[in-house]
């Protein structure tokens, strides 16, 4: 029975279903009976398999198809009227031409299955910057996790009320064709369709496809931002908490961040990090004239690999419960779960992430998929912020950019200004990871770690930072760059990384209110080595300088790659960037 008289939502629905022909339509209540009822049911369909409740309560594990593991973002589609409006970093077809290709592989898809009807809110139910969406899925599996990472449910269909103001979403998993796999967006028909694929990041339609691909249309509309970026807030020992948002590209680090667990000395001083967001942000000028941050999921959806209680006992704690992992080794001998970077004890009995019996005392291939995932609720996270369920959300002070560089970024930089910060984020680059299908560690350019996500022209993206800079004036946050990832000749990290990085944020939050030093270089600001504490790290003093040095032979080639890129936007490009680049260029020389 629908949960709604919404006339908009009801028609919308009736086309779909007339299309994909399910046997039966379902509607999402929120309620926990409803779930469990569904995890049951997926669990006697082998969709889920439950874990051990007593060492993981209500933990689930799901396998993908094995050529299902991933981002597809060849795939991936902006459908705009113009192509110019979709810009050259994205894949173009037009709407008319995209909907009657899609067609065939939607009509009858669901015969035989059940439709899933999820309302679902991105951002507090109800609240003003709440964004709402429906998404129509013939996967139990999406139903669970979009249960986890958003707020769904009755109470969603009531706060939108008549309005036909909210977010199409049309997902069916077919028959899991990679060759007929599309993940396409339609902004100004604020519709998402996925087919062929039953992967988090390809399905799960309120996380990258709304929150960010058609968000940032809405963004340069209506004067705000949807950033791919992590929110934390840093306690210091007098008490004061202050928030900084940063943008890396997929599994550089995102959601480590967010969860930091300060080095011990830290600790004992009174240093505490709250976690508000470990991947997408809604960033407004608040009343007050600054740039506020909120988080518009209400989960995280996790690179399990590298996951430890070393490295990040935050993350792994929200792993223990209520948790589906997808794609991580079956333990057998006590019906858990293991992943590569999890300890030091592969389990011998086993089934890695394809489904096949798997020993880890010996075999010499990976248990789980590289880019295996956990989707745990926020709440779980033992540093979760008091201020997670703001509706407006948090003042935001620093910016930062990141990647990963085995060698040409410097450990941290400031920019010089507003402008030259948004030139820092349009250079960004990183190696690719295992987060999107295709090769591992090439290094692409990632402006603002939003190319497989900006739903529009990236120039005119660039344009809307700079606009955003004019409004926010000396208010604005400061912008700065970091780089975990530097590498000796070996490929050794440098850096300890993870809650290290605290090391840094400190100098970050420092040079906002005016309480540390810097020295000039000809690609930003830097920090006196002496700046940064190293007690406990285990770096030494020429390490760290190391990690802070320019190589200005390399900056030079950067300069060229930089330009070349910047070429790609022809008459788009906003001058003040070509400017900038000038100017580096200038001063390097
Ligand atoms: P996200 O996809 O951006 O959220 O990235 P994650 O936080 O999930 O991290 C992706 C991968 O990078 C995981 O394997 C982490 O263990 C690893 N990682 C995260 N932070 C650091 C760091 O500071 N240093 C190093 N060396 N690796 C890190
Ligand atoms: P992430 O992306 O690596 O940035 O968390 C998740 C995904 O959508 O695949
Ligand atoms: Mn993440």
């Amino acid at each position: 029975m629908a949960l709604t008289e919404n006339r908009a939502v009801l028609d919308w629905i009736d086309e779909m279903a007339a299309m994909t022909q399910p046997d039966a339509i379902v509607w999402i209540d929120g309620s926990e009976a409803q779930l469990e009822a569904l995890r049951s049911q997926a669990c006697a369909t082998g969709e889920l398999e439950k874990l051990n409740q007593e060492k993981l309560p209500g933990c689930y594990l799901h396998r993908t198809a094995v050529n299902d593991v991933a981002r597809v973002e060849d795939r991936t589609f902006i459908c705009c009227e113009k192509q110019e409006d979709a810009g050259p970093t994205n894949n173009w077809m037009a709407p008319a031409e995209m909907y009657a290709r899609l067609k065939p592989l939607y009509t009858g898809a669901m015969k035989g299955r059940t439709m899933y009807v999820i309302p679902y809110s991105m951002g507090v139910v109800g609240s003003p910057f709440a964004k709402y969406g429906i998404e129509l899925t013939d996967s139990i599996y999406v139903v669970l996790n979009m249960a986890i990472m958003t707020r769904v449910g009755q109470s969603v269909l009531d706060a939108l009320g008549d309005s036909p103001d909210y977010v199409k979403g049309l997902h069916a998993k077919a028959e899991l064709d990679p060759e007929r796999r599309y993940i396409v967006h339609f902004p100004q028909d604020n519709t998402i369709m996925s087919v062929n694929s039953g992967y988090g990041g390809n399905v799960l339609l309120g996380k990258k496809c709304f929150a960010l691909r058609i968000a940032s249309c809405l963004g340069r509309d209506e004067g705000w931002m949807a950033e791919h970026m992590l929110i934390l807030g840093i306690q210091n020992p007098a008490g004061e908490v202050r928030y900084l948002a940063a943008a890396f590209p997929s599994a550089c680090g995102k959601t480590n961040l967010a969860m930091l667990i300060p080095p011990a000395h830290y600790q004992e001083k009174g240093w505490k990090v709250w976690c508000v967001g470990d991947d997408i942000a809604w960033l407004r000028v608040g009343e007050d004239g600054r740039l506020w941050a909120m988080n518009p999921e209400y989960g995280f959806f996790g690179v399990a690999p590298g996951t430890n209680a070393k490295s990040n006992p935050n993350a792994l704690a929200t792993t223990r419960r209520g948790t589906i992992f997808t794609n991580v080794v079956h333990n057998l001998d006590d019906d858990t779960v293991w992943w590569e970077g999890l300890d030091k004890n592969p389990p011998e009995h086993a089934v890695d992430w394809k489904g096949n019996p798997w020993n880890g005392t010996v075999s010499a291939e990976k248990g789980a998929h590289p880019n295996s995932r956990f989707t745990a609720p926020a709440k779980n996270c033992p540093c979760i912020s008091p201020e997670f369920e703001s509706p407006r959300g948090v003042p935001i002070s620093a910016i930062v950019f990141g990647g990963r560089r085995a060698r040409t970024a410097p450990l941290v930089y400031q920019s010089r200004d507003w402008e030259h910060g948004v030139f820092v984020g349009s250079i960004m680059a990183s190696e690719t990871t295992a987060a999107a299908t295709g090769a591992v560690g090439v290094v692409r350019r990632d402006p603002m770690a939003m190319l497989p996500f900006c739903g529009y022209h990236m120039a005119d993206y660039w344009q809307h930072w700079l606009d955003m800079g004019k409004v926010l004036g000396d208010k604005a946050p400061k912008i700065f760059n970091v780089n975990w990832f530097r590498t000796d000749d070996e490929g050794r990290f440098l850096w300890p990384g993870f809650g290290d990085n605290l090391r840094v944020l400190e100098w970050i939050m420092k040079r906002c209110f005016h309480e540390a030093d810097a020295v000039e270089t000809p690609i930003g600001y830097e920090p006196k080595a002496e700046d940064i504490d190293l007690e406990g790290s285990g770096v030494d003093r020429a390490t760290l300088e190391g990690l802070l040095k320019l190589d200005t032979a390399m900056w030079l080639d950067e300069v060229n790659a930089i330009r070349a890129f910047y070429d790609k936007f022809g008459a788009k490009l906003p001058e003040t960037l070509s400017q900038e680049l000038s100017a580096l260029e200038a001063r390097l020389h």
